[in-house]
């Protein structure tokens, strides 16, 4: 059986998962080196990788706030993060293609979810797009409709999911 590792984020993990953005985003919606940067320097706690035989493959970033509206294009960057925000809200859940569909999203989704309740968190949030609905259904998100963020052009559905 393969074995992954999941762990918090390392800063030499930055060109790993940046590769790993890259190779599963269009560069409409991939998030900036930059922006990944920020995240692993600002919000560690909320920012899983999953490694496999040393290598970075998968990757959950976050950020956290007070407010219920997600839409806003610089949250990405986490202005107008707060650490002790009660909602945390998913950026990015991505696994190289060739790593995909060996339950390694589902680890590191599960991963996160038990660590933002273990911090606290009153509900996780994401936008996706409307075919992983029934993917984050599975793991208890409510589908709360469209979303009124056009982030790289598309259309995305609000999910949220209690803690
Ligand atoms: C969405 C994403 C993170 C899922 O990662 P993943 O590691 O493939 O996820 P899992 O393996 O846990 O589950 C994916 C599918 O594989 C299936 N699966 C899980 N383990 C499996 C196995 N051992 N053998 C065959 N299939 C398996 C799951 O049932 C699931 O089925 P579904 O396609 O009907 O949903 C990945 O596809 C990805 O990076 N996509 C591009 C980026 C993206 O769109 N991210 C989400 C928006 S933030």
């Amino acid at each position: 059986m393969t074995k992954y590792t999941i762990r918090m984020v390392a800063p030499d993990d930055l060109t790993a998962c940046h590769t790993i953005e890259a190779r599963c985003f269009s560069p409409a919606e991939a998030a900036w080196a930059s922006s990944i940067e920020t995240r692993i320097q600002t919000y560690p706690e909320g920012f899983l990788v999953a490694e496999y035989d040393g290598e970075v493959v998968g990757q959950i970033n976050s950020g956290s706030t007070y407010k219920d509206d997600i839409t806003d294009e610089e949250f990405k960057q986490l202005i107008g993060h707060d650490p002790d925000g009660q909602n945390i809200v998913i950026f990015s859940l991505s696994v190289l293609p060739q790593f995909q569909k060996q339950g390694l999203g589902d680890q590191l989704l599960g991963s996160f979810i038990k660590q933002a309740r273990d911090m606290g968190k009153a509900k996780v949030m994401l936008l996706c797009k409307d075919k992983l609905v029934a993917y984050y259904t599975r793991h208890g998100f409510e589908n709360e409709g469209t979303s009124a963020s056009t982030h790289g052009g598309e259309q995305w559905v609000e999910m949220t999911l209690l803690l």
